[in-house]
């Protein structure tokens, strides 16, 4: 359990009082008891303050900082600094600074700006995280480290390349194996020395981000570039661990951020924690989906909410101010699927720089007199009233919806078949046909355990890696169904082809074969017409983005194109296999094909809403020692009534007990629970 050192869902967030004096901290003290408040992140962004050159460090001001905290019992989430180097570092050890896509190496500026693979930045950073460690091992307000800050970006420089060079002899061993892999007769590519691989951006093999001549090394490249900056989170977390074995670390992800793949990280990771910032019209199921990706990322585990905004945000093009109620409202959209602590960025508003118009629960006015700290003082009591009732609750989901980084990349490294396909998009509409039923899902990798479940859902799953096929087959054989998409089964790990026809290793389980990939042009559409009625699907749909042309050989067809020259051909099919089914979608479908269609699979397994509820009123489960907390969340700007279902259930938040027909006020909440 994450909270076990003082058990309720942790309230505080990223605090930054090195900014300021000691008469400014003082009176953050008093308005922290106001708010609740009882977790700082500190230390963030500290190195050039901690470290003025290769062998001073000054932890004087730290420890006051520490020190005033631990008086008022405010707990620590200690981070290591790391997320951004010092000037008279860069300067002095250009090899901390990175090379950019465009092949440009670049000066002192920003954050996140180390090149992994520099031994300078790798040295001081091992030393400065085994110091803290030292210094504070023994302070008992520590509860978790905090490694660096939003690991991401890419660098291409030579101590990258040299080091890339390294990783690929490890992962192929041979040359020859490497050739073959990458496809190398290709554009004659053939590498007769491991010297010859050069970094893939914009000098060699990319353009554009993402499009490359090779998707074999721009591939392993992303590969290689999240293991470069894991190893730098796995350096530090060993020198933290060597002190403090039992304080657990993490550091802070980003939801769907593309560069890392998060299933690896996580492994390395005692828990993981995320930033949320979703902009005014990000979709609320998208958010749970992130959420529950999160939570995915340890097989279910509930993990940190380390970073939202209590009022703007300061980078997105259009900041607009959280509607009152919408960060309570979001703070228990993110404990409902998962989180145990609810944080900030920021305590309070720095003065200058970039984030000087990023709100914090202290705004620039510096009392508590507004609205933004009223609703933070609000929660904190609220919180600190649920104690540790919900703490570690688990969810437990039958439909799960599949993620993988690796095929992310693969996919969007692809010339062709269209640059309307996106990822995380097809993911997303899948979920949210699911979300908008209130039908719990969980977010897997393709790793995870699927005996779980009842229903296995793996839109575009373009990248079959080895063993997975396998997996799905004796999923399905044993009574599941699954789902997959439209150009899936394409390729190996590898991105090299699966030859023999579409959908490749999956061809058995699904019981079709794809002769034809269409893409179709913007604003073009097909149709998808059933043949008979089925459940609530009835007449015809519209789709779009690709069409796969496929036969089905043992799959029976429930649906079938409406236009073109492949009218009439398969668009869904059903495939019996073993006690099992599973289901081929070979277009991109609109929203009421596949609210009908989840529907219909969930009918099917005999997987049920949680409750029914009207727009935009979410519903999410977790569970605890046999009794269930339903969460029911109203993301609109009105009441709305719902249909509790019949048994008397106790709103934690209000101490109310509910049954039958309910009404949860605009941008309301209620955690009811039930036996
Ligand atoms: C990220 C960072 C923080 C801060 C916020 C602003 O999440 O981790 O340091 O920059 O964004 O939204």
């Amino acid at each position: 359990m994450i909270n076990e050192k003082f058990p309720k869902i942790w309230y505080g967030g990223d605090y930054n009082p090195e900014q300021w004096d000691k008469a400014t901290m003082e009176e953050d003290m008093r308005m922290f008891n106001l708010a609740g408040i009882d977790v700082a992140t500190v230390n963030v962004f500290s190195w050039a303050k901690i470290q003025r050159d290769e062998v001073s460090y000054d932890f004087t001001w730290l420890d006051d900082i520490i020190e005033r905290l631990t008086k008022e019992n405010i707990y620590l989430c200690l981070a290591t600094s790391t997320g951004a180097h010092p000037a008279w570092m860069a300067k002095k050890y250009p090899d901390v600074l990175r090379v950019d896509y465009e092949g440009r190496k670049r000066k002192f500026g920003g954050r996140h700006n180390s090149c992994p693979n520099s031994p300078t930045y790798r040295k001081y950073a091992k030393i400065l995280a085994g110091k803290l460690a030292e210094r504070y091992k023994d302070h008992p307000q520590i509860v978790m480290w905090h490694v660096s800050n939003e690991y991401g970006g890419y660098c291409y420089c030579d101590n990258c390349e040299k080091q890339f060079r390294v990783w690929l002899k490890e992962r192929y061993g041979t040359l020859e194996a490497l050739n073959k892999a990458w496809n190398t007769s290709f554009w004659s590519h053939t590498f007769y020395d491991w010297d010859e691989i050069v970094a893939p951006n914009a000098l060699s093999e990319e353009w554009s981000g993402n499009r490359t001549n090779f998707q074999g090394i721009s591939l392993d490249y992303r590969r290689f570039q999240s293991d470069s900056l894991l190893e730098c989170f796995k350096m530090e977390r060993d020198e933290l661990k060597r002190w403090t074995p039992d304080i657990p670390v993490t550091t802070n992800l980003m939801g769907f951020y593309p560069e890392l793949d998060y299933f690896k990280w996580a492994k390395e990771m005692d828990v993981v924690s995320w930033d949320n910032y979703p902009s005014m019209d990000t979709p609320f199921s998208f958010t749970a989906m992130a959420h529950n990706l999160m939570r995915g990322l340890k097989s279910g585990q509930p993990f940190m909410l380390m970073e939202q905004t209590p009022g703007v945000q300061n980078w997105q093009p259009y900041n607009s101010a959280k509607r009152p109620g919408v960060m309570r409202l979001w703070s228990y959209q993110a404990v409902a699927h998962g989180a145990d602590t609810v944080m900030f960025f920021q305590l309070r508003r720095s003065v200058g720089a970039c984030e000087k118009y990023h709100g914090a629960v202290i705004e620039h006015v510096g009392h508590e007199h507004t609205r933004v700290f009223r609703e933070c003082a609000e929660l904190g009591k609220e919180l600190q009233q649920l104690g540790d009732t919900i703490l570690d609750a688990r969810s437990e989901a039958k439909v799960a919806v599949m993620y993988d980084w690796e095929n992310r990349w693969a996919l969007e490294l692809s010339s062709g078949p269209s640059i309307a396909l996106n990822y995380v998009n097809e993911v997303h509409k899948y979920y949210d046909a699911l979300y908008k039923q209130n039908i719990q899902t969980d977010m897997i990798s393709v790793e995870e355990d699927l005996s779980k479940y009842k229903v296995v859902i793996a839109p575009v799953m373009y990248m079959v890696k080895p063993g997975f096929a396998e997996r799905v087959e004796r999923f399905v054989a044993q009574g599941g169904t699954f789902v997959t998409t439209f150009f899936s089964g394409i390729v190996n790990e590898n991105d090299l082809v699966t030859l023999g026809g579409y959908p490749g290793e999956l061809r058995n389980v699904m019981g079709i074969w794809a002769e034809e990939i269409d893409a179709l042009l913007p604003g073009h559409q097909n149709e998808i017409v059933l043949r008979q009625d089925w459940g609530g699907l009835r007449g015809s749909y519209s789709c779009g983005i690709l069409c796969d042309v496929i036969h089905a050989e043992t799959a029976e067809v429930l649906a079938e194109y409406g236009a073109d020259y492949y009218k009439g051909t398969p668009v869904l099919t059903r495939n019996k296999f073993g006690n099992g089914q599973s289901y081929y979608v070979a277009s991109s479908p609109d929203a009421d094909f596949l609210q009908g269609l989840i529907a219909n699979l969930c009918e099917e397994q005999g997987v049920k809403p949680l409750l029914n509820t009207p727009d935009g009123v979410e519903v999410a489960e977790r569970v605890k020692n046999g009794t269930s907390y339903l969460f029911v969340m109203n993301h609109n700007a009105e009441e709305m009534t719902f249909d509790a279902g019949a048994s008397r259930q106790r709103d934690l938040l209000t101490g109310k007990t509910i049954s039958g027909q309910a009404t949860i006020p605009a941008r309301g909440v209620m955690i009811l629970e039930r036996a």
